[in-house]
């Protein structure tokens, strides 16, 4: 043993574990949620045969002529640093896809990101910082709510309202939120967890809103392709299509949806050009570019994945129909069935509780919903079911959900 070893050690074996650092990281990141649908998941371990609805992704694998334009950008030696911003094809394609969706979007107003988390944060990084205030409407995926307080911003939450039209937004309470001086509202349509998809009418109130008081939007529109809509329509009403590209609006959306890639991590963001220097910057200082090969897979998804789409969105509107009927035969369920995403969010008889509801499914059926609570507070009472997945997955699933409501006797 080295003497430098044997004087670390000697050092260590002095300083109790929870002291070893002086006071642990810093309070803003002390005081960040962890994950319930780990804790769930984490219950789950040891339990054979779980049935897992609770995380947001499909079951299915990537599309393989995606797969193979990542194999063979990998064969062709594509493993270097790319522009911060990303590589041209990739930024060029994105311009005619965002503009053949949502009008005339140039090149230099888009930036490639390490997938839509990393998109989120980037944005929050741009136009937050200590003490600015937040608003977010929930329920939530907690990741925005969470991002700004890591900046050390404070975040005022607005909740959507369950009745019998489903989850809906009270927009006077959400405009009287945004007061003078927020400096951010932080929106994702269509919504995770509850589906929720916001109108067109009450985008424009909100952005016209928002533009009076100065007030920065950050959309959230991963799931704008995940939509229900009517017949030809492909996708949800999007923040970019009342917008002009140069005011307070930072788009965020991702490949982890539309084309099945979670795992790859490729994001994008629509800015102003204002902010594209500096976003380039930021990006930098994160991850410095999304992997080259993986850009190319992306290329990919938006010149040959529109078909795939497509198909996607009908199989999930299928899945979401299946799951909603089934669910509302049972006793203890009430059901909506939302516009967007891919998740239904209901109540369940016993859930006041959810975490520990969440809990005893996984330990007694095997089954693994995610907790409302996980999203906010008011997704209290609430479980959160993934349906993207083959729908004989889905009956099994109800039928352990409809043996624990049984043997608990839930009504
Ligand atoms: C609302 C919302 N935004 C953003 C993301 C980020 O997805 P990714 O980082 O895979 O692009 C997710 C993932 O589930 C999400 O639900």
């Amino acid at each position: 043993m080295s003497d430098l070893e044997t004087s670390s050690s000697a050092v260590q074996s002095h300083v109790p574990p929870h002291e070893a650092v002086d006071g642990g990281a810093r309070a803003a990141v002390r005081a960040l949620r962890a994950s319930q649908i780990r804790e769930v998941a984490n219950a789950g371990f040891g339990v054979p045969d779980v049935l897992p609805f609770w995380f947001g992704e499909s079951d299915r694998v990537t599309p393989p002529f995606i797969r193979e334009a990542a194999a063979d950008a990998l064969g062709r030696g594509d493993t270097f640093y790319t522009h911060n911003l990303g590589i041209a094809p990739l930024r060029e394609a994105l311009a005619r896809y965002v503009s053949d969706l949502h009008g005339a979007t140039p090149v230099d107003h888009l930036a490639v990101t390490s997938a839509g988390v990393n998109a989120l944060m980037l944005a929050a990084q741009l136009v937050v910082g200590a003490g600015d205030r937040a608003v977010a409407v929930t329920p939530l995926w907690p990741n925005l709510v969470e991002i700004p307080k890591i900046l050390g911003a404070s975040v005022e939450t607005v909740a959507l309202e369950y009745g019998e039209r489903g989850w809906t937004l009270d927009l006077d309470r959400l405009l009287a939120a945004l007061t003078p001086g927020t400096k951010l509202l932080m929106i994702n349509s269509p919504n995770n967890p509850t589906g929720w998809v916001m109108t067109r009418d009450e985008q424009r109130a909100v952005l016209e809103h928002c533009r009076r008081h100065g007030i920065w939007i950050v959309a959230d529109e991963v799931y704008e392709r995940l939509y229900y809509g009517a017949a030809g329509e492909r996708t949800a009403p999007s923040f970019l299509d009342i917008a002009t590209r140069d005011e307070r609006l930072i788009c965020v959306n991702s490949f982890s949806k539309a084309w099945l890639m979670t795992g790859w991590r490729l994001g994008w963001m629509v800015v102003p050009r204002a902010l594209t220097d500096d976003l380039g910057k930021l990006v930098e200082y994160n991850t410095s570019c999304a992997p080259s090969f993986v850009q190319q897979a992306g290329i990919a998804a938006l010149e040959r994945g529109e078909t795939f789409t497509r198909e996607l969105v009908a199989d999930l509107r299928a899945s979401r129909d299946h799951l909603a009927a089934a669910l509302a035969k049972l006793p203890g369920v009430d059901v909506k069935v939302p516009h967007g995403a891919m998740y239904l969010f209901f109540r369940l008889a016993g859930a006041q509780h959810s975490l520990e509801l969440c809990k005893a499914l996984v330990r007694d059926v095997g089954l693994g919903l995610a907790p409302g609570s996980a999203f906010g507070p008011e997704g209290e009472g609430y479980v959160r079911w993934c349906y993207a997945c083959d729908p004989a997955r889905l009956d099994a699933g109800v039928a352990r959900l409809a043996r624990f409501l049984d043997a608990t006797g839930a009504r």
